[in-house]
């Protein structure tokens, strides 16, 4: 899709545009949009609304054709909610619904002219944003291993969103920026998407390497022979049952000033995880695919910020493996120790993705970060507690990460990809003791996501840090089986804000 932004003064005005599709807003109060009053001088869309063939409600649409004086071939107007004092949530809805609606329309192009500056709490920013990433959500398609390609994606080429005169230059930067976005998020869902047969380690660290290549960005691929020289055992007590090689990923955005502490990401690449010889039930373990879209939104978050030049130094690094089961896979009992030199007794061979991120959090000291986010598809027990909702965001409590939560926090509100805080704490971290080793992978009953979050936290102390267990937010079961791309947005937005951009 191609996006621009258009306004109107004296001289031009919306009834004379040339174009396929107006899109105009109607409301529960029987009222119209400024945009709707302007083509309703024959009185052809209030008669509509009296009518009852549109309620208003969010995301309620009525394609009209040809109505007198008004040049555009169509009209189609949207519910945008009670009245005039339009909500976030409405007004996405009503977007997300105009999107499927030009999807399926003959028309090539489209002007939104919707009441995009009057949103609650928002600007012409987040109004374009929310238009990009609806339209590009809606287009996107996982069909590249299907025989027979998906074309139901025809209708509307060009959408022009309508702004005030003083909002179009925000609205442009905005549209740049959303796209960024938005092929970042692409490249996540398609990452998750892809079957664990194709999207193995080796596979990932292609793609960080074609990444590195179209972008200049740094970037160095650890092979095993050199995580063994790191003495990454932790790690590598995961990989022991695959075939597949271990890939320990690290690239490197640093647009920011030479001396600048870069901010740190590490994500979860566990590309297929069966359990190992702590093996998962069948049902459903195909599901196990996404469980790289920690390693995955990494990718695509650097997609995005690589393609808006943003002006932050930004690390990421990947551990990624298979968890399998084999007569060489690591079994419930055995102790390994961690390149921190703290061991670690291997309860259950399913809590894996704690043993891959501790080494990694251990190997980012080097970077001497100013923050470590660490995103990981973690536990089952997160998707109990927070459901598909909210990612869950645990920090320390101490001044600067209160302030690194409710960054974090924000951008999550700012993109809609949201986050939830959850505590940590001694009481939680005593669940992790064991007679054998510094400590357990896995805790007694109760607080499932806390405890492995605790885990991860003995690897941190030396840097400011927060994780994102994504478990119930990466991907959607059911019918829409499918990668959100989440939480790209969160990320971006979150980078965004540090860089000042
Ligand atoms: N990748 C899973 C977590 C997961 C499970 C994410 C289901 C999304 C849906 C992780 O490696 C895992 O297996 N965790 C175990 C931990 C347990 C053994 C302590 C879990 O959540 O059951
Ligand atoms: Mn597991
Ligand atoms: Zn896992």
């Amino acid at each position: 899709m191609d996006f621009s932004i258009k306004t109107f003064d004296a001289k031009t005005t919306i009834i004379a545009v040339k174009t396929g599709c107006i899109v105009v807003g109607v409301y529960e109060n029987k009222k119209l949009s400024p945009a709707a009053q302007q083509l309703d001088a024959k009185g052809a869309i209030s008669a509509a609304l009296k009518s009852g063939d549109i309620s208003g409600k969010p995301g309620s649409t009525l394609l009209l054709r040809k109505i007198e004086g008004v040049v555009a071939d169509r009209i189609l107007l949207v519910g945008l909610g009670k009245n005039e004092e339009i909500t976030e949530k409405d007004f996405s809805s009503a977007v997300h619904a105009v999107v499927r609606v030009l999807a399926n329309l003959g028309a090539a192009d489209a002007v939104l002219a919707l009441p995009g500056e009057s949103i609650v709490g928002r600007d012409a920013a987040w109004t374009v944003r929310c238009v990009v990433m609806a339209a590009n959500e809606g287009a996107y398609r996982s069909d590249g291993l299907k025989s027979q390609k998906d074309d139901s994606v025809h209708g509307v080429k060009k959408l022009a969103v309508v702004l005030s005169a003083s909002a179009q230059d925000a609205g442009r930067a905005a549209i740049a920026q959303a796209e960024a976005i938005a092929n970042g998020v692409a490249l996540t869902k398609d990452l998750g998407n892809l079957p664990p047969n194709i999207c193995t380690p080796t596979y990932l660290a292609t793609t960080a390497k074609k990444l590195a290549r179209d972008f200049k960005l740094g970037i160095e691929i650890l092979d095993r022979k050199q995580m063994e020289a790191l003495k990454m055992g932790s790690f590598l007590s995961v990989t022991n049952g695959s075939v597949e090689p271990p890939k320990f990923i690290v690239l490197k955005h640093m647009g920011g000033k030479a001396k600048d502490a870069p901010t740190v990401l590490v994500g979860k690449g566990i590309t297929f995880d069966t359990g190992g010889i702590s093996l998962k039930p069948g049902a459903g373990m195909d599901e196990m695919k996404y469980d790289m879209c920690g390693a995955a939104s990494v990718l695509g978050t650097f997609r995005a910020i690589a393609e808006m030049k943003l002006k932050l130094n930004v690390i990421g690094v990947i551990p990624t493996c298979e968890n399998m089961p084999s007569g060489s896979a690591t079994r419930p009992g055995d102790i390994v120790t961690s390149m921190s030199g703290q061991t670690i007794v291997v309860l259950n061979t399913d809590a894996e993705g704690r043993l891959i991120l501790c080494d990694a959090l251990t190997y980012v000291e080097r970077f001497k970060p100013a923050v470590v986010v660490d995103i990981a598809t973690l536990t089952g027990a997160c998707v109990v507690a927070l459901g598909n909702h909210n990612s869950g965001l645990f920090t320390r409590d101490d001044a600067a990460h209160d302030a690194l939560a409710n960054d974090l926090l924000a951008a999550g509100k700012s993109s809609g990809d949201t986050a939830w805080r959850m505590p940590l704490g001694e009481a939680y971290n005593d669940q992790l003791k064991s007679n054998f080793a510094d400590m357990a992978n896995i805790g007694t009953p109760g607080g499932g996501s806390i405890t492995a979050a605790c885990f991860l936290e003995r690897y941190t102390r030396k840097y400011t840090w927060a994780h994102l267990d994504i478990a119930g937010t990466a991907w959607k079961s059911g019918a829409a089986k499918g990668a959100t791309g989440r939480p790209v947005p969160l990320l971006t937005a979150f980078l965004l804000q540090r860089a000042g951009q």
